[in-house]
């Protein structure tokens, strides 16, 4: 008997959801951009747009939590090819890993060469402020050391190899050219650099946890893009993470502000227009990156 793991999607699925798409629409995305809670407007940038409802696409999950819209947009910055997920998949959804990181495995299967990820996350390093936005540097996947990882169960080669390295997840060359990117911008005071940690959720920290977040090196925390960003690297995507600090996470026991959902929705509509300046800034950069480098 064959260990099934938790993959319930097969090579043949992902192949079917990227052919089904590529008939659809004559993009061939070349960067793919995860947008999380309230971020999907970073999509509206894009030229000659083509969007598909998430319930309309073969073998896609349908994302269900206020905020995060469902929908795949292809179009073009700059003159780059890309696909943007306008809301994504949470385990605290009660979706499966394989189907949060269904959309990534497609990605590759359509040509896709780097993934950037943007969402949201609470700050736990002392000097952020709300608003910040942070490039990820690393990450520690807490549910993934419980065995919530979206590589359990039978490998297949055809997309990585079965023990991937994960000391480099996030490409150096392109969290350079996110700081760069910043200043030119003049955003460098928002700008940081920093672990993020993925928790499940849904429920935000107690107390008690976020301190042992922060002594284990955590700057920030987040209930997604962890598995996304590890099944990514897996299949040899660059990966660049822009995490946005929506609030600060408690820490002291006695202070009365509490976080909510829309405190997080709230900081990430304030900052959408500057991240939207980052990003389709960084797309046609990345793209010219990768072709000088390659
Ligand atoms: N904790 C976990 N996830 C989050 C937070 C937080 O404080 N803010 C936004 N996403």
């Amino acid at each position: 008997m064959h260990a099934k793991g938790n993959c319930c999607c097969s090579f043949d699925d992902y192949k079917l959801t990227t052919e089904w798409l590529l008939q659809q629409t004559h993009h061939r995305p070349k960067v793919a951009v995860i947008c999380g809670s309230g971020l999907g407007l970073l999509a509206d940038g894009a030229a000659n747009k083509k969007t598909f409802r998430y319930q309309d696409v073969p073998n896609f999950p349908v994302s269900t939590v206020t905020g995060h819209e469902g929908s795949l947009v292809f179009g073009t910055i700059d003159g780059t090819s890309c696909v943007f997920m306008k809301g994504h998949f949470h385990l605290y959804e009660g979706y499966s890993l394989c189907q949060v990181t269904f959309p990534v495995r497609t990605f590759k299967l359509m040509g896709v060469e780097s993934m950037l990820v943007i969402n949201a996350s609470g700050g736990l390093c002392d000097d952020f402020k709300v608003g910040d936005i942070m490039i990820i540097k690393d990450h520690i996947n807490l549910p993934g050391f419980a065995g919530q990882h979206p590589l359990f169960g039978p490998n297949d080669e055809r997309f990585g190899i079965r023990f991937p390295c994960m000391s480099d997840a996030y490409s150096k060359v392109l969290r350079r050219l996110a700081l760069e990117v910043g200043a030119e911008l003049g955003c460098s005071d928002i700008m940081r650099e920093g672990v993020y940690c993925m928790v499940s959720g849904p429920n935000f920290e107690t107390i008690a946890e976020a301190r042992m977040l922060q002594i284990l090196g955590c700057d920030s925390v987040g209930m997604s893009m962890v598995p996304e960003v590890t099944v990514a690297k897996h299949c040899g995507l660059r990966v660049l993470g822009l995490s946005l600090i929506t609030n600060k996470v408690s820490l002291e026991y006695g202070r009365e502000e509490k976080v909510h959902h829309e405190e997080v929705l709230e900081t990430s509509k304030m900052q959408s227009e500057v991240l939207q300046k980052l990003v389709t800034r960084l797309i046609s950069r990345c793209q010219q990156e990768s072709i000088n480098t390659h």
